[in-house]
């Protein structure tokens, strides 16, 4: 059985970085399982599609996979079929990243497919008007992301809170069930505990942690900047 997804979480995109590739990835894996473990907090990670049996075979964390196509069985040459994803261990799925852009029709296509399958979705959103489109299509997840701070380091939670609480409103307000998470340049506990006191439910990120010199010290201090404004 996979592990259970509970908010908050924190969910780590391991990208293409060679730093989260392979035997890096296995090795980030198990910090953010040590990190959950300590603190009790879910540490999601979303890998290259390759990893993701390894990895959710060896560890008690949630595996996602950084996108799905919106397809079924059938003749989809170098497409990324859902049911494959779920096969490999996945619980879930990001979809749309900024880096990985589907139109607005496979965007509700594909979610539709992660529910058949039972994979949540993680849907991510460059902007209010864009999450209030979003929202409509059911996905288990929004997470708010301003491109322009992607890899950055300055966080959107600082930099630009309006954004995540407009989102935050717009979102609950067509549908209530869909949690809302944030990132783009989240670096440190401080960037977290912005974000939390908005009202977000996790967070996306990147190379705040998968560049880190110590990725478990930059995750526990998440996790423990969640656990302040849980308690
Ligand atoms: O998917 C998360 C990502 O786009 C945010 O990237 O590097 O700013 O944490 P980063």
């Amino acid at each position: 059985m996979p592990p259970d997804v509970k908010l908050p979480i924190i969910l780590v995109n391991f990208k293409a970085y060679a730093e989260a590739t392979g035997e890096n990835a296995i090795k980030l894996a198990e910090m953010a399982e040590g990190v959950s473990s300590e603190t009790g907090v879910c540490v999601g990670v979303a890998p290259q599609f390759v990893d993701i049996p390894i990895i959710a075979r060896k560890f008690n964390v949630p595996v996602f996979a950084q996108h799905i196509d919106p397809i079924s069985f059938g003749s989809y040459t170098g497409y990324v079929l859902p049911e494959s994803i779920k096969q490999a261990g996945a619980v879930g799925s990001l979809l749309n990243h900024s880096e990985r852009k589907l139109s607005l029709n496979d965007i509700s296509v594909a979610i539709g497919r992660a529910r058949e399958v039972d994979l949540i979705s993680v849907v991510c959103s460059e902007s209010v008007a864009a999450s209030a489109v979003l929202a409509a299509f059911k996905p288990n997840m929004i997470a708010i992301e301003p491109p322009e701070l992607i890899g950055t380091g300055m966080s959107v939670s600082k930099t630009k809170p309006e954004i995540i609480t407009s989102a935050i409103k717009t979102i609950k307000r067509i549908n209530p069930e869909v949690s809302v998470l944030c990132g783009a340049g989240i670096t440190s506990g401080s960037d977290v505990l912005a974000a939390m006191k908005l009202g977000v439910e996790g967070i996306l990120v990147s190379s705040g942690v998968v560049k880190a010199k110590d990725p478990y010290k930059v995750m526990l201090e998440f996790a423990e900047a969640m656990l302040k404004v849980k308690s």
